[in-house]
């Protein structure tokens, strides 16, 4: 029986949580799957009300559960930065998720704004750091509100965060078996500590325990181009926290868009978290009009990571049977309501 934590968070959160929940609950009773869910009411709403956004108490449960299945955070009435931080990174950091897996692969019938590429060249997985970097929040202004104004924000990597980061980026590209191929994302030619220190960490986990492996190395720019040119090329790719964000939108974009985009935040030996990775999208919501796949596409992530990998693969050949039948991906050009799109991957674990 596991045990998962249930956060549908802001905005249209949680209705594509619905529709995850509904697959998730499809597909556990086909396998024999026992879960509870506990819900936890968490996001801007609540912040507006009580002024509280993660509760100590809250976090002490959740250290206790066997997954978290997150909606969306994001609210327009709350500055940007205080949610992200006080829930969503709050999470990442103190649950020590020290990786985010985000998966780039185009679906059968959806459209890639790349000319001329198809299902065979888009499929490859980014393996981001979760715990370090610029998004540790160091740093400091000097002279604030002075002419001579300056802020320093610094990117902290660590040998062991580093370590712990490659070793589940290369034990993934050999079980995932494609390839073989295993990219180093950085910008060694200007971030002269911070991706020397990759570098070298990188390229000797790979000498001595991956020898099986292939190594390649990119710089982040080039990265960008490659992956609208020539996206067959990777197989799996791992960066830092800050590039890592960013080229995986990017790789959102190249696989159909938010609507499909999902993405886990994983301690391997602690407790994960599955997100669609779009945001709250505030402005559709309660419309029953946002694609609710990637949501779908997460839980089927929390499963495969709890060890149920058949159930996991059948939603994911659920998901490729129902895109082909979506005029689109973008919410309110589906064809299909979030909950109808609910419906038809039910409809085809079912069978
Ligand atoms: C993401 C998001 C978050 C990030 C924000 C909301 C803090 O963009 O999950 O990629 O920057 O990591
Ligand atoms: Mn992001």
């Amino acid at each position: 029986m596991y045990k998962i934590a249930v956060l549908p968070g802001d905005g249209t959160g949680p209705e594509v949580v619905a529709e995850g929940l509904k697959v998730l609950d499809a597909v556990s009773e086909k396998y024999g799957i026992k879960y509870e869910k506990i819900h936890y009411d968490l996001g801007g709403e609540k912040y507006k009300k009580t002024g509280e956004i993660l509760p100590e108490s809250v976090l002490k449960e959740l250290r206790t559960v066997d997954s978290i299945f997150l909606g969306a955070i994001g609210h327009p009435d709350v500055k940007p930065g205080i949610l992200e931080k006080g829930l969503l990174l709050k999470l990442r950091f103190s649950l020590e998720q020290y990786i985010n897996l985000r998966p780039v692969k185009l679906y059968p019938g959806v459209w890639t704004p790349i000319k001329d590429k198809g299902p065979e060249s888009i499929d490859f997985v980014f393996v981001r750091e979760n715990n370090e970097g610029l998004y540790v929040g160091e740093g400091e202004f000097i002279d604030k509100g002075t002419p001579d104004e300056v802020a320093v924000q610094v990117s902290r990597n660590t040998r062991r965060g580093i370590d712990k980061c490659l070793k589940y980026a290369f034990e993934f590209t050999r079980k995932r078996n494609k390839r073989k191929q295993l990219t180093l994302v950085g910008k060694t030619n200007v971030l002269t500590y911070a991706f020397d220190l990759w570098e070298r960490a990188f390229n000797e986990m790979g000498e001595k325990e991956y020898p099986d492996i292939k190594r390649d190395y990119a710089h982040v720019d080039a990265t960008c181009m490659w992956m609208i040119k020539n996206p067959e090329w990777f197989d799996v790719l791992v960066t830092d926290n800050m590039f890592g964000d960013i080229v995986t939108d990017l790789g959102a974009m190249i696989q159909g868009g938010m609507g499909i985009a999902a993405g886990g935040n994983i301690n391997p030996k602690g407790v994960s978290m599955f997100e669609p990775i779009g945001g709250s999208a505030p402005k559709y919501t309660g419309q029953n009009v946002i694609n609710p796949l990637a949501a779908i596409c997460a839980g089927g992530m929390m499963l495969d990571i709890l060890g149920e990998t058949e159930a996991s693969k059948k939603i994911e050949e659920a998901v490729m049977k129902v895109t082909p039948k979506l005029d689109s991906l973008s919410a309110g050009k589906m064809g299909y309501s979030t909950q109808e799109v609910g419906d038809l991957v039910v409809k085809e674990i079912v069978g």
